[in-house]
């Protein structure tokens, strides 16, 4: 499933592959950098949960260097519950961004999601993440007329 990309702006080669523990300080780093960790989300809690339920669908993006040096560039947990299937920690590294690396993100997503035979995709954007609506429109997502609602049913203490 991996794919290479070799003209972005990181210089190496890009791949995306399935989310090892080894990964897993490089992906909250990642996350911290991208804004994407709040105060009610334990990153780590949420890859242990993940790691019990589709872990083959915790995509990472990886760049290697011609002197061997690799990177953690991209992140997205996908998900499929018999009914929709869901991205969630979608991130791309800042030096990587604007290089397409997104969308090859979701691009891997949705051909997973469909080999599986799911029928639609959804997302939750926070309503101020405008740069980011702007992203998912351009790969062809539209805003559902719908009202997104929750209910936390395990309060995540801070470690
Ligand atoms: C959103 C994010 C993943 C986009 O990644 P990226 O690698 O920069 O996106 P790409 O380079 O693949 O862009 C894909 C397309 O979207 C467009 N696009 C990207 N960012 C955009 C923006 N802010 N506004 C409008 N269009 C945008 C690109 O122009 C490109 O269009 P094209 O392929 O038709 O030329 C990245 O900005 C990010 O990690 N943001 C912070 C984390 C975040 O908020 N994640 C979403 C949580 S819901």
């Amino acid at each position: 499933m991996s794919e290479s990309h070799h003209d972005d702006a990181t210089a190496g080669s890009t791949s995306i592959r399935p989310f090892v523990v080894a990964d897993t300080d490089g992906v909250v780093a990642l996350w911290r950098a991208a804004g994407l960790v709040k105060p009610w989300n334990d990153p780590h809690l949420d890859i242990e949960r993940k790691l019990t339920v589709q872990p083959e669908l915790f995509l990472v993006a990886e760049t290697v260097s011609a002197d061997g040096g690799r990177e953690l560039v991209g992140t997205a947990m996908v998900g499929y519950d018999g009914h929709r299937g869901w991205v969630n920690y979608l991130a791309v590294a800042d030096p990587a961004r604007g290089t397409g690396l997104g969308r090859r993100l979701m691009a891997e997503a949705e051909r997973l999601l469909v080999e599986r035979g799911c029928p639609k995709l959804n997302l939750q954007v926070r309503t101020s993440n405008t740069e980011v609506i702007a992203f998912y429109e351009r790969l062809g997502y539209v805003i559902d007329d719908a009202v997104s609602l929750g209910k936390r049913l395990i309060p995540d203490a801070p470690r």
